[in-house]
């Protein structure tokens, strides 16, 4: 809690620097890759980017549990590129079944409040079947502008039942 406080803050501070130096920034998605580490459980048929139109590419993800997930936790590190991907931004861990009945968490919803209107996962636990993302792109106008210019890329670790099962990684450009 103290931590997610503290997150908040620094969020809070570096939204109104962003805000105040530059007031429109833009987004793209860059690259998309995914892998998963039981094709049993997890089978990963679509994670790709589609040009939609001029300078705007929709991410697309469709994967497919073949058996019911009930405990979901997912780890994210948000990293910023220079010299090479480092840690600049953050790092959490959700447990992703509790979070999507009670919204809890300051920095999945963030994520999540972008996506979830192009995404099929808006019900609690378990996951089955086919679990989508179409055509999504962020519109700028949804955007909490709380990152200064660059290339970024979110990592998304998906750990089902205690064991690494698949990662959902996203590139992505801010610019002014
Ligand atoms: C892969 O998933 C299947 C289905 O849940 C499970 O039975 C199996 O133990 C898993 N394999 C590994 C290596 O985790
Ligand atoms: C997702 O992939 C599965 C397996 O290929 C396919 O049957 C399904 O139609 C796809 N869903 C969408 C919305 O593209
Ligand atoms: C963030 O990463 C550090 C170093 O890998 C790790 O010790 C820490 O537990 C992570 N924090 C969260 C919230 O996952
Ligand atoms: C789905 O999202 C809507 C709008 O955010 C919310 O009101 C609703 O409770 C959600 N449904 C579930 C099952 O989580």
């Amino acid at each position: 809690m103290k931590r997610a406080l503290k997150i908040l803050f620094f969020m809070s501070c570096t939204f109104l620097i962003v805000i105040c130096a530059k007031p429109k920034v833009y987004i793209k998605f860059t690259n998309a890759h995914c892998q998963s580490f039981n094709k049993s459980w997890v089978v990963i048929n679509e994670c790709r980017l589609r040009a939609i139109k001029r300078d705007v590419t929709a991410l697309n993800i469709n994967i497919t549990f073949r058996h019911p997930a009930n405990d979901i936790k997912l780890y994210m590190v948000f990293l910023k590129k220079a010299n090479g991907y480092k840690p600049f931004v953050l790092n959490s861990t959700v447990d992703a079944c509790e979070y999507i009945l009670k919204r809890n968490n300051p920095i999945a919803n963030l994520v999540y409040n972008i996506f979830k209107s192009f995404s099929n996962i808006n019900h609690t636990c378990p996951y089955m079947g086919d679990q989508l993302l179409l055509n999504f792109y962020p519109k700028n106008e949804l955007i909490t502008l709380f990152l200064p210019a660059g290339d970024y890329v979110l990592l998304m670790d998906w750990i089902l039942s205690k064991k690494k099962m698949f990662t959902t990684n996203v590139y992505f450009s801010f610019y002014g």
